[in-house]
């Protein structure tokens, strides 16, 4: 076990998350422990918790992450002494004040979507431990103009329907406003999903949505097209030394065994543990595009003036079977 960090739980209320969170540790060898303020040790037996106190007085560095104002970005943040505790929140309400207040640092996960302002806790947790404890060397920001280079997004055959619908809300949350999906195990398309009609008549009164695409036959061999292909078990170097962005890229993120084409450029995402679930592998491939391309300058994020734009073309456009994904649709994930 990494002595340098623990991984705490405060006040997390869904087991499916707590397993989640405890996989993120796993990823990063260290201890996971929970503040169980919610009950959770009701629903997981043998759930390793943490009092009060010993969370506040553990002695190392406290580090909160959440998306607070003032936070300052992770990306930025100093490398971690040993015996840290990195802590992440409730589903909802996020990190309580007594932590928040006790903190030696508050860091936040730059989110430059639109309608989408948080990532899955579990996610959340696994790309701050990414940032908090590894990742040296990481390649230079790009901006300006990062949105010129953000490239397309393939997530490569995921088997499960909420992981797929977690890295969905990443995606999303870190600016992309289209994914495609290569659905072969079929948990996304044609899949009914709780609100899934709620979701259609509001997809046309929101702004927002994610359009999610069917990957068609051939979308590897795009002419001019660049792949990436980012995963843990990939010869290549390390994700954030990859180049991640450009024009023409296409970033692929494939679940399982799926075979990436053989002239794929690759990145391995390296953790000290074990492979992470599909959505964790997702929000630390996403994050570290997201941190590649750069926050937008403040003249590119002016709002648009009025009248006919080069986006609202592409709108018209959408192939039909595009799925509409709602912004309030993903936060269930
Ligand atoms: C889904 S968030 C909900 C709370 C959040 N404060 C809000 O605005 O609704 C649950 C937890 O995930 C983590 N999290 C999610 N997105 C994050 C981000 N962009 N930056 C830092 N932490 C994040 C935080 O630990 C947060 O407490």
């Amino acid at each position: 076990m990494n002595p340098r960090a623990r991984l705490i739980g405060d006040g997390i209320e869904n087991p499916a998350n707590a397993k989640a969170l405890a996989e993120a540790a796993r990823m990063f060898a260290v201890p996971c422990g929970f503040r169980d303020s919610r009950g959770l040790a009701g629903h997981l037996p043998g759930l390793p918790t943490v009092d009060t106190a010993a969370l506040l007085g553990a002695g190392g560095p406290l580090v909160a992450v959440d998306n607070t104002p003032g936070a300052e970005p992770v990306y930025r943040t100093e490398r971690l002494h040993s015996g840290a505790s990195i802590v992440v929140g409730n589903e909802r309400r996020g990190i309580r004040p007594d932590v928040l207040r006790a903190a030696t640092r508050t860091v936040q996960i730059p989110m430059p979507g639109r309608g989408v302002n948080t990532l899955n806790v579990a996610t959340a947790a696994a790309v701050a431990l990414y940032y908090l404890l590894d990742a040296h060397g990481r390649r230079h920001v790009r901006a300006p103009r990062p949105e010129s280079h953000r490239p397309a997004v393939l997530f490569g055959a995921p088997r499960d329907h909420v992981e797929a619908g977690s890295s969905l809300r990443s995606a999303a949350a870190f600016g992309w406003q289209s994914v495609t999906v290569d659905d072969r195990e079929k948990v996304w398309f044609g899949t009914p999903r709780p609100v899934r009609n709620e979701a259609r008549a509001a997809a046309r009164s929101h702004r927002n949505p994610l359009r999610v695409l069917p990957a068609g036959d051939g979308w590897a061999s795009m002419p001019g097209c660049r792949t990436v292909v980012c995963g843990p078990d990939l010869d290549g170097p390390p994700l954030h030394r990859a180049e991640l962005t450009g024009p023409g890229t296409l970033l692929v993120i494939p679940d399982g065994d799926w075979r990436p084409p053989p002239d794929a450029e690759r990145a391995r995402v390296a953790v000290p543990g074990v492979a992470g679930r599909y959505r964790l592998l997702t929000g630390i491939v996403l994050a570290e595009a997201a941190r590649q391309l750069g926050a937008r300058s403040a003249k590119a994020s002016r709002p648009a003036r009025r009248g006919l734009s080069y986006g609202s073309g592409l709108e018209l456009a959408a192939p039909p079977d595009t799925d509409l994904v709602q912004p309030w649709e993903l936060l269930r994930y």
